[in-house]
């Protein structure tokens, strides 16, 4: 069974943007692009940055520290040095919230 953790409201969401967010005590990354929603780790796997702070262009996440890249939809690397990719989670919004499927 899918547990839906509620991550924050929907009118927080930026607009093609990412911003980082605890969820049940952990640190999560939440992106839009478009009208789609998606959600990763929020620590880059390569070292101790947080995607957050990094550049999102289009699907691609750039992390802030040494510019690896990483795919939003389902957190593959995408551009060296990174090159395992990070977790990602199911996002659904409703009633205005976006929930986040941690396990
Ligand atoms: Fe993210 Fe190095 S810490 S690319």
């Amino acid at each position: 069974n899918t547990t839906w953790v509620d991550a924050l409201s929907a009118t927080e969401l930026p607009a093609d943007d990412v911003t980082g967010v605890i969820v049940a005590g952990r640190d999560i990354a939440v992106y839009t692009v478009g009208d789609a929603v998606y959600a990763t780790d929020n620590l880059c796997t390569h070292g101790h940055a947080r995607l957050c702070d990094g550049f999102l262009d289009g699907h691609e996440i750039e992390c802030p520290l040494h510019q690896g890249k990483f795919d939003v939809r389902d957190g593959r690397p995408a551009c060296d040095p990174v090159t395992e990719a990070v977790r990602s989670y199911p996002v659904k919004i409703e009633g205005g919230r976006v929930f986040v499927a941690l396990d």
